[in-house]
């Protein structure tokens, strides 16, 4: 029997992380999902065989603690999902340096550092980096759609993504950025059109599907690609 694939997922406490983690469990993948405090864990233990670490991806300290436990392990994909939407009043004329900071640092900055401090836990030869992008972070398709300032914070994520993967030298490794569609979350809304199941189940075929496929490729939880 061969061993199932592993993943590492990157902010499961709630949203689209926790509903990865089940749909990850639910097609035999050995999940490992990350909340900032233990009091978040208890939906992520109530999936079977999910082991749960602690990070604030925002915190040097904090990741550089998770690298030092999770040493020596090896994951087919890790997965950095966790992100903000930013400040409510989305105003260029309102935005802060304390907000603007705390919104780049975690949609940007923060997702490419845990991907370049856990780059040794990602199985050499086939393993895939997943960073949570979103159209609205497309330059091409994303304005116009709303929230501009989180949307900039996925555009730096993309480029940040492009910039990481050119000073690579493994030919055999994948970065996918990955729109999950509008999805009813705490941060989606409940306006949204697509539930979190639905959302997660796409996103989890079309991760399956690109293991083992080398370079970087931005698309939806469809398989669509998105223009840059
Ligand atoms: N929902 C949508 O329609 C939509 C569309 C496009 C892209 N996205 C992206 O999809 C991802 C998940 O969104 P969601 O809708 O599930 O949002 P959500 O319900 O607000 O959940 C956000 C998750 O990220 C975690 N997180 C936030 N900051 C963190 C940090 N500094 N360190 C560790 N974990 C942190 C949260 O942990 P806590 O519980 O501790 O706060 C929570 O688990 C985000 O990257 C978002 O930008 C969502």
């Amino acid at each position: 029997m061969t061993a199932p694939r592993s993943i590492l997922i990157i902010g499961a406490s709630r949203g689209l992380g926790l509903g990865l983690a089940s749909e990850f469990v639910a097609q035999g993948w050995a999940v490992t999902a990350t909340v900032r405090s233990a009091a978040q864990q208890a939906p992520l233990l109530a999936l079977p065989g999910v082991r749960v670490e602690q990070l604030e991806m925002t915190d040097a300290a904090s990741l550089e603690q998770l690298a030092q436990r999770l040493s020596g392990q090896q994951f087919d994909v890790i997965f950095v999902n966790a992100g903000v939407a930013g400040p409510s009043h989305h105003s260029t004329a309102q935005a802060n340096a304390e907000e603007m900071g705390q919104l780049f640092l975690t949609n940007a900055v923060a997702p490419l550092r845990v991907a370049e401090r856990l780059l040794a836990n990602l199985a050499s030869g086939h393993g895939l980096i997943v960073l949570m992008s979103s159209i609205l972070g497309s330059i091409e398709a994303g304005a116009g759609l709303g929230m501009p300032l989180y949307g900039a914070s996925k555009a730096a994520l993309n480029h940040l993504a492009q910039c990481f993967v050119r000073t690579q030298d493994n030919p055999g490794l994948g970065v996918l950025l990955m729109h999950p569609g509008w999805v009813r979350t705490d941060m989606g809304g409940a306006d949204a059109p697509l539930d979190i199941a639905s959302s997660c189940k796409g996103m989890v075929a079309q991760v399956s599907a690109a293991v083992g496929q080398a370079g970087l490729r931005y698309q939806d939880y469809e398989g669509n690609p998105l223009p840059w």
